[in-house]
């Protein structure tokens, strides 16, 4: 298994644990983490044996932000000419489940590195927001866009332009998690949710999350099309065969990815 300067990695059966670990910036979001990150996903997404992935934090801070140190020097052409935060893009376009595991802050770049992921989990303690107008900034890795999405205009519209930060009780009413767990079962709970994920047929797994993601990017009925096409094209694998099969026969179906 790799080692990574920032994060760590293991493998707990057919689900990949992923934790940000820069516990003296409270898990910073600098450039080593993004490569780590993306060398991580990477490897996790060409690894059949893994299934679904979980991101998380530590107790006191899922990530609290991009980090301002690397950045405060920086100028637009160093921002705009690198692409500074254009590496996270290539992240969501992993094509296997991630799930984000979130106690304490997520902040900025922390928040917005949560939204990328397929859900959010929380820990009662988590807290959320967008406070880069404090800093004179925005949003810079689509927290604008996707915070929207998730919990609507008024509360987007509110959180970046006050910096107020969200619970996680607020958080769940508004939309933004799926639910919450005590803090001390967060990552338990996450990867046993992940472990359930991976044990689904893969390749309908990679069109349920296809498919889910296309209602944020397509109109109804053409994301309404695109979900009949890849549903039609499941009945062309030997798991869907499988899967219904075992339902009659009432027994567990056999995966082969096929
Ligand atoms: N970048 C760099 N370092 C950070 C950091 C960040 N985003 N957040 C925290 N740290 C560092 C602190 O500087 C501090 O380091 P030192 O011990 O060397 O001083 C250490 O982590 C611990 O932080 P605090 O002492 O501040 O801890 P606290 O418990 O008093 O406060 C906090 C916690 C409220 C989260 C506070 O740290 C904070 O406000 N952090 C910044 C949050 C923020 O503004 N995030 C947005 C960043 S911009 C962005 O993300 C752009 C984008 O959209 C991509």
């Amino acid at each position: 298994m790799a080692e990574y300067e920032t994060i760590l990695v293991e493998r707990r059966g057919a689900v990949t644990l992923v934790t940000l670990n820069r516990p003296q910036a409270l898990n910073a979001l600098n450039s080593q983490v993004l490569a780590d990150l993306l060398a991580a996903f990477a490897a996790f997404d060409a690894d059949a044996t893994q299934g679904c992935a979980v991101l998380t934090g530590s107790d006191k801070a899922f990530a609290a932000g991009a980090d301002i140190k690397e950045m405060a020097a920086q100028g637009f052409a160093d921002m705009y000419g690198t692409n500074f935060f254009g590496g996270y893009e290539t992240l969501t376009r992993t094509r296997k489940p991630v799930i984000a595991a979130v106690a304490g802050y997520a902040l900025g770049g922390g928040c917005e590195l949560a939204m990328m992921c397929d859900f959010i989990l929380a820990a009662d303690t988590a807290k959320f927001g967008q406070p880069e107008i404090k800093l004179a900034v925005s949003p810079g890795m689509g927290g604008s866009q996707r915070l929207a999405r998730a919990v609507g205009k008024a509360k987007a519209m509110e959180m970046c332009l006050t910096g107020r930060m969200m619970d996680a009780a607020e958080a769940e009413r508004a939309g933004l998690v799926s639910r919450i767990v005590p803090a001390a079962d967060l990552v338990e709970d996450a990867v046993k949710t992940a472990a359930t994920i991976a044990a689904m047929a893969p390749l309908a797994v990679i069109a349920n999350k296809e498919m889910v993601n296309a209602a944020y990017e397509t109109t109804l009925s053409a994301g309404v099309q695109f979900e009949r096409r890849l549903f039609n094209g499941l009945f062309g694998t030997a798991d869907q065969k499988e899967g219904m099969a075992a339902f009659v026969e009432k027994r567990a179906g056999q995966w082969t990815g096929k």
